[in-house]
């Protein structure tokens, strides 16, 4: 079934060759984006979607999000907001309710919130693990969120659950031998979260490592809540993407910059939820670091399926421009998550599309709180 949407007001495309377009069209074959140009040259197709000017833009890419957990954590919210601070220890209290939720609960919480951020505009999402914690409750994360996705990432190694308390180094050996090994089939990366409370360097290198041996590409929680070895790890392990990026220093950012290959993934609905200073997207592309810019979906510490809510926080609070965060929600999206075929308009491309109840791109920070996503195709296919 072939697709043709013409009239569109502005094409926003990611495709360097082919500029913001208006009165652009595209043609969908399938799965695949297979024409773009101008209206008045546009080839026949079996079914036709008038855009009426509106802003047409690649589907979003949301390359972080924890999905596999039962609960919520609202009155800690509420603590943060009377004032507490935000600690990494909430953690815990999902993965109790988490071991005690059958595999419907779990499924249906992710079904859930699927179907949420597809409606808001995400056509492709990571799905972390992270909430279990055991090998069994690890495992049947992984294998639940891979009926959803197929970027299924393995996140044993989120804190040190209570049982381990005070033997942090059985524990990292447990995530980095038999818990890996219940995981990596259902697996597609390997995170860790390096921070002060969780876990050090070593111990994040010896469980990447493992990973990486395992088949599985490498993702890090890093420099969220302090500076720390994080970015710096990342980057020597060839890590696809570093995630939080809020404390970086000047050695940090370099590194990112120098032809790394990993992208910087920002996440400003955890320093909204947890009321905390934003990282400072300016200096990251300024020296040239791609960055991408993700939900954190999760019940502690950024509970929003809305890309649309994050671009709006990194043009307001962290000083992209409207089109620099689009294209973070989408190609930078695409690029942590090392997928060619996502977050761009052009031929060849998966054809997962946005139209917006608006003339462009513009509005997705200039409207905050609105919901404009007006359709989405998501693999060619009108939701
Ligand atoms: O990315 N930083 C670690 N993990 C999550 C928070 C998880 C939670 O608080 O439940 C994050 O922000
Ligand atoms: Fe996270």
């Amino acid at each position: 079934m072939s697709l043709l949407i013409t009239n569109i007001g502005e094409l926003f495309t990611n495709d360097d060759d082919l500029q913001p377009a208006s009165d652009a069209a595209v043609v969908v074959d399938g799965e695949r984006i297979a024409w773009v140009g101008p209206a008045t040259e546009a080839p026949a197709a079996d079914e036709r979607i008038d855009a009426e000017g509106r802003a047409v833009l690649p589907g979003f890419v949301d390359s972080h999000a924890h999905l596999m957990f039962a609960g919520d954590r609202a009155s800690e919210f509420a603590a943060r907001m009377a004032g507490e601070p935000y600690t990494g220890g909430g953690i815990r209290t999902t993965v109790g309710a988490t071991r005690s939720a059958s595999d419907e609960e779990l499924r249906r919480n992710a079904r859930r919130l699927v179907g949420e951020a597809l409606r808001q505009g995400t056509t492709t999402l990571e799905i972390k693990s992270g909430y279990g914690l055991n090998v069994p409750d690890e495992a049947r994360s992984l294998r639940i969120a891979a009926e959803f996705t197929g970027e299924t990432t393995f996140l044993g190694a989120h804190v040190v659950p209570a049982e381990f308390a005070d033997r942090p180094d059985e524990y990292v050996a447990l995530v980095s031998g038999p818990m890996l090994a219940a995981a990596a089939p259902h697996a597609k990366w390997v995170d860790v979260f390096v921070e002060r409370g969780a876990f050090d360097e070593d111990q994040a290198r010896t469980i990447l490592t493992a990973g990486i041996r395992a088949g599985l590409g490498v993702r890090v929680h890093g420099n969220q809540l302090g500076p720390g070895p994080g970015v710096q790890l990342a980057v020597e392990l060839g890590a696809a993407s570093v995630d939080h990026c809020t404390h970086l220093s000047d050695v940090d950012v370099a590194a990112l910059a120098g032809q790394s290959g990993t992208v910087a993934t920002l996440l400003p609905g955890a320093e909204f939820s947890t009321r905390s200073p934003y990282p400072d997207a300016r200096r990251l592309l300024d020296a040239g670091v791609t960055v991408a810019l993700a939900t954190d979906c999760n019940p502690g510490s950024s509970y929003t399926s809305s890309m649309a809510f994050c671009i709006a926080l990194a043009v307001r609070e962290m000083r992209m421009t409207p089109s620099e965060a689009v294209r973070a929600a989408t190609l930078g999206g695409a690029r942590a998550l090392r997928r060619d075929d996502l977050g761009r308009i052009s031929v060849g491309a998966r054809a997962d599309l946005l139209i917006l109840d608006a003339p462009s791109h513009l509005h997705l920070a200039y409207r905050p709180g609105v919901p404009l996503i007006r359709t989405v195709i998501s693999n060619g296919v009108p939701q």
